[in-house]
Formats: structure tokens, sequence, C-alpha cells
């Protein structure tokens, strides 16, 4: 029913640069972004609710992190609430976030990435792709600070630290919402890449191919997967010094935004330091640049 498309999106545009003119289009347009992400998350509640009356909200998993009892803060806002409530009454942000992966719409099917055969690569097990299980964290990190290794002497020295990503901020990650999935390969992970829906983008995050296994198609595939289910535009952020993941990401159609847009868009949709934003580039795809009130 909410199902706003580009077309209809480049029909507003059209619209509101003739009511508001070039100069207010920006504002308008995050605006309507943010009304249109709020409209299709609540949409998407009401019918999953629907669709499975019995079974929504969620059972808590048994090692879940909630506290018991009748109520639980916001993790956003703080806000004392019902675990009934699947997003925050003050802020609005989704609750419910102790189920891991946090629930995407609509359910996403494990998939074979591709044959060993087709591939080359000598395994036994068929390569899959899907979400990051809880019991998987620590192999996650494994890989997530082998391979950034290659930022070590790359990135400014300000910037760098040992580990790279430490456990807490990979499960902080998680838990604002950072959507993890693993290729696996030889019955475990060997890449993790994340996906975070942020108002009217989704913004690719963390992506992560152990060393051994770079450069055998298997970031490509887990990037692939993730854009197959992402139906609005798309976002990646990296270090400016990052060329390798630069040319990665325009490999697959992603182009750099000016630094105007790029200061705009990090400050916007991530939460990250001033200084990494300055030493950091945002590259958009082509959905994203299609819409012309989205840049500069
Ligand atoms: C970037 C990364 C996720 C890509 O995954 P991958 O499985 O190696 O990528 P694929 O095999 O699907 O694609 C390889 C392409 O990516 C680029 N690339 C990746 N690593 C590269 C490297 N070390 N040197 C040069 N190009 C590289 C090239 O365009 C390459 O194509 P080519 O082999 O034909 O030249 C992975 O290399 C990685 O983990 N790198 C270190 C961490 C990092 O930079 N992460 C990006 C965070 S945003």
């Amino acid at each position: 029913m909410f199902g706003i498309g580009f077309e209809e999106l480049l029909v507003l545009a059209v619209i509101a640069f003739i009511l508001f003119g070039p100069e207010r289009l920006p504002e308008y347009a995050a605006k309507l972004g943010r009304i249109v992400a709020k409209v299709r998350e609540a949409s998407s509640e009401l019918s999953r609710q629907y669709q499975n009356p019995f079974t929504y909200p969620p059972e808590p998993a048994a090692d879940a992190a909630l506290p018991a009892g009748p109520e639980v803060a916001c993790q956003y806002c703080g806000h004392k609430t019902g675990q009934e409530f699947a997003f925050c009454p003050k802020c609005g942000q989704r609750q419910q976030l102790d189920q891991y992966p946090p629930p995407l719409q609509p359910a996403e099917p494990t998939v074979e990435a591709q044959s060993p055969e087709a591939s080359g690569e000598s395994q036994t097990a068929s390569p899959q792709i899907r979400p990051l299980r809880q019991d998987e964290i620590d192999q996650a990190l494994s890989i997530i600070n082998q391979a950034a290794q290659a930022y070590n002497g790359v990135i400014p020295a300000d910037c760098w630290q040992e580990p790279y990503m430490p456990e807490e901020e990979l499960r902080a990650e998680i838990t604002a919402g950072v959507n993890f999935w693993v290729y696996e390969s030889e019955g475990r992970p060997v890449g993790v890449m994340g996906r975070q829906d942020v108002l009217d983008v989704t913004l690719i995050r963390h992506a992560y191919v152990d060393p051994e296994f770079q450069r055998q198609g298997v970031g490509s595939r887990l990037l692939a997967h993730l854009l197959k289910e992402m139906p609005g535009p798309v976002l990646v952020g990296t270090w400016a010094a990052a060329w390798w993941a630069i040319r990665f990401y325009e490999e697959h159609g992603f182009k750099l935004v000016c630094q105007k847009d790029k200061d705009r868009l990090l400050t916007t949709y991530w939460n990250i330091s001033p200084r990494q934003t300055e030493t950091s580039v945002v590259l958009a795809d082509p959905k994203w640049l299609a819409i012309p009130i989205y840049h500069e």
C-alpha cells in the first residue's frame, strides 16, 4: 500500500522543485525521506502483525539480554515501556533488538552462493550466504580484525587501533541495527557484511573477507545478495585511503559522491567521529544517484 517507488519519488521531486525552488529542496527531500521511511516501517510492522497475530511480537530468545519484568527501557532514548511495544512510543525506534538478527521484511532465505565447481573453489560443503548467528561473533571478529590489517599503515595513524574492531563495538553495532550476513565456506564463515536501514536509505556496513579468501568473489556475492533485497537507495562509506575498497564498490556500480554530499551524508546517516568523517568517502548506488534531489 505504501510502496513508494522511484518514479513516484521523481514526480514528488519535480513538484517540490516547482513549489519550493532549488534552494530548499535538500531540506524538503530529507523531510520526505524521513516520512517515507517511517510510513514504510509502520506499514510492514502492521502487516506482519496482521498476518501472524499469534506469534507477534516474537518470543524473546532464551538468552535474551532484556531484563525480565513487564517494563523495558528503549535502547535509544531510555523511555520505559512494555515489552509488547515493537516501536518506542516516545522516539519511534524499533524495539525487540534482542532478537538477532533483527527481523527483515520479508524474511530472507538462506541461499546457496554458488556451486564449488562454478566458483572454482575446492570445497566439500556448498558455500552459503546466511545471517550471522549469535554464536559466531568471535569468528566474525576474527575475520574483521584480520581483514582490517589492510588499513594498518594506510589510513591515518590516529584512526588505527588494535584490535581494529573490539568485541563491544561489534555488539554495539548489532544492537544499533546493523544486520550481519556471512558467506560460509567449508562449514565456517569466511566473509561478513552488514546492512543497516537508516531513515530513507540502506547502508552497507563492515564488509570484510578473510584474507585467505579475498579476491575470489566472496565479497561480490555477499554484496550482490544484500543488494538484491534492498528496495531503496544504498550508500556505503569507507576510508578515503582504502582505494581497493573503493574499487570494489565501483565495480558494483557505486560511484563516489562529491565532498559536500559526503560530509552531509556521513553526518546524517552514520554515527562516526568528525575525524572519521574527514578521512572517509561515501559511494552511492545507481538508485541514489538517479534521484536529483538527493545530491548537489
Ligand atoms: C573489500 C573486500 C570486502 C572485497 O571482498 P573480496 O572477496 O576480496 O572481493 P571480490 O573477490 O568479490 O572482488 C575483488 C575485487 O575487489 C577489489 N579488491 C579487493 N581487494 C583488493 C586488493 N587487495 N587489491 C586490489 N583490488 C582489490 C578489486 O576490484 C577486485 O577485483 P579483481 O580481483 O578483479 O582486481 C575484501 O577485499 C576485504 O575484506 N578487504 C579488506 C577490508 C576492507 O577494505 N573492507 C572494506 C570495508 S568498506
